[in-house]
């Protein structure tokens, strides 16, 4: 993305050039201030009625960011999005030694939480087809937005195994019956043609090390009970035997393939939503585990082959709705066996309105040494009028509340559904369509970023991988100006807060950093708001 302007031309050349008036042009530019004159390139706003704006991005033009730039020690920089329109807008302001009025927010940096493993979303078939429907120029504009310096910094990225219900058909890697060596193990066209070559051009553009993990939501049609890929079923049989040694092969086998094309996983999970009916469609893929068989399977199959595999990947249990904690974890992690195949928990949001985060920290307390991570969340679920609302503010807020929330209960990092789906919120063959960050208009070569997309870019782009959870204190509590907040100590030394405002009336508020000083602020009504500094 070149730069709107670039100061590069040497004076005396300019001079020659463009004559006397573009000189003085130059010379202006040159007294403005340097963030009028970075690459950085501003939302192009559309109004669709929903509440607030997307920003619209085509094949010539998408909003840019800057690298971030850390502030000299006693600077402060924010990011501000806010319904009004802002998005990810940057500023710098200096800290005080007076103390300011009203709430204050307190960090303690002696007091240190989780490690954070990051943020991202899943190249499901459906989101890989609609980055593909775009022109070239397009897609990478689309890529850049999520993986690169002048985009978000994804570096997390779910991989669906074979079909999810948001491909375009049921499919497994083997539908050869009974093939217990799987000598018919093929990758499909969807990975080879579509999901390889994206995640390839990802890796390209990503300065962070993506850490990719891949979940199954079916195995094969003849192992599974219900005898369809369709719909759900139990693997045949019970732990140990042919079908279960067969199933974990095919684990390793999906990572042999994929290493193939050099793209290698950190990890995978157990099963998509082993306790899955509830929520999907009865005909959506799905095969279902008991507590104790996921437990079973993992000590007996999963885990020892894995451990025998050259990937070095790691294993998650559950990828279901933290309902099921922590009663899931004492069940699989109270068996030492599975417990050290086990590298953490992936938990999905769907249930999280009627289950309190505390069974979060009640299983991080019971099993420290296995991470907690947000796997999958997506808002207009089956539950919502409308699948794709373009716009919707609101659903920005219910992500980065989400996040937060279980911020502050041990999680360690928080990944979305569907990077992209298209204006119905499919394609998806149960026809269970959901929102998502970007939607794409494939017939207008356009995609929209939505406020979901900018808030998740709050905490992506500014948490790396290895930050960990700092003490935050916040001096008082008020129904009507509640602000919701996580503080983190970044890798690099800096600090990150991050302050998510969902009411509708401006709150005045501190920031206490003891090391530093104060800085005082407003979070606006309906914004969030990102505030990095350094303390030396
Ligand atoms: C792409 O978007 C930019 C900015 O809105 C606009 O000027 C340009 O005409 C668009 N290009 C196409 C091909 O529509
Ligand atoms: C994978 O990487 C190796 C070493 O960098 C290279 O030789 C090989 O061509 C790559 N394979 C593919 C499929 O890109
Ligand atoms: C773990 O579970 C397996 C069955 O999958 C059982 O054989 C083993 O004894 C259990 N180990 C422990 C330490 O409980």
């Amino acid at each position: 993305h070149p730069p709107a302007v670039t100061l590069r031309v040497s004076p005396c050349r300019a001079m020659r050039a463009v004559g006397i008036l573009s000189w003085l042009l130059l010379l202006l530019m040159l007294l403005l201030p340097v963030a009028q004159v970075t690459g950085a390139r501003p939302c192009i706003p559309k109004d669709f009625g929903h509440g607030s704006v997307v920003c619209v991005c085509n094949a010539t033009y998408c909003d840019t960011l800057d690298p971030l730039v850390l502030p000299a020690p006693g600077s402060y920089v924010k990011y501000e999005s806010s319904k009004a329109g802002k998005r990810l807008e940057r500023s710098e302001g200096k800290f005080h030694w007076a103390l300011p009025t009203g709430l204050l927010l307190t960090l303690d940096i002696s007091t240190l939480y989780q490690h954070v493993k990051g943020f991202g979303g899943s190249l499901s078939d459906a989101a890989a087809m609609n980055i593909l429907k775009l022109s070239q120029p397009a897609q990478d504009n689309l890529l850049r937005s999520y993986f690169s310096e002048s985009g978000i910094e994804y570096n997390l990225v779910r991989v669906p195994m074979a079909c999810s219900d948001f491909s375009v058909r049921p499919y497994s890697y083997d539908d050869v019956p009974n093939d217990y060596e799987l000598k018919h193990f093929r990758l499909a066209d969807e990975d080879v043609k579509m999901k390889i070559p994206l995640l390839r051009r990802a890796l390209a553009m990503s300065k962070r090390p993506l850490l990719l993990f891949g979940s199954p939501w079916t195995a094969p049609a003849w192992m599974k009970s219900n005898g369809d890929v369709r719909g759900k079923g139990t693997l045949k049989g019970k732990a140990g035997d042919k079908y279960h040694k067969t199933w974990a092969n095919y684990f390793i086998k999906f990572l042999d393939e994929y290493a193939k094309h050099n793209v290698t996983f950190w990890a995978v999970t157990a099963q998509n939503e082993p306790l899955a009916g509830l929520l999907t469609p009865p005909q959506g893929p799905t095969i279902a585990f008991t507590a104790a068989q996921q437990r079973d399977f993992i000590s007996q199959d999963l885990g020892p082959a894995l451990a025998r595999s050259p990937h070095g990947t790691r294993l998650l249990m559950l990828d279901d709705q933290r309902i099921h904690l922590p009663h899931w974890a004492k069940v699989v992690l109270g068996n030492a066996t599975a417990a050290r195949y086990v590298a953490g928990l992936a938990v999905h949001w769907y249930l999280d309105a009627i289950v309190p985060p505390g069974c979060l920290e009640t299983t991080h307390k019971l099993f420290p040494d296995h991470f907690l991570l947000y796997t999958e969340a997506c808002t207009g679920f089956f539950m919502f009028r409308f699948a794709v609302s373009l716009g919707c503010w609101e659903r920005g807020d219910h992500y980065s509340y989400s996040i937060l929330t279980v911020m502050n209960h041990f999680v360690s990092g928080w990944t979305d559904w569907n990077l992209v789906l298209d204006l119905e919120g499919g394609p998806n063959w149960v026809k269970n369509f959901v929102d998502s960050p970007v939607i794409v208009d494939g017939d207008k070569d356009v995609f929209y970023k939505q406020p979901m997309f900018y808030h998740l870019g709050h905490f992506s782009k500014f948490i790396p991988e290895g930050s960990r959870r700092v003490g935050l204190r916040s001096s008082r509590r008020c129904l009507l100006c509640q602000l919701e907040h996580v503080a983190v100590l970044r890798p690099d030394g800096a600090l990150v807060l991050v302050v998510l405002n969902r009411f509708g009336r401006d709150v005045p508020f501190g920031i206490q950093d003891p090391a530093v000083g104060f800085i005082e602020t407003v979070a606006p009504a309906h914004s969030i708001q990102t505030y990095l500094w350094r303390q030396q």
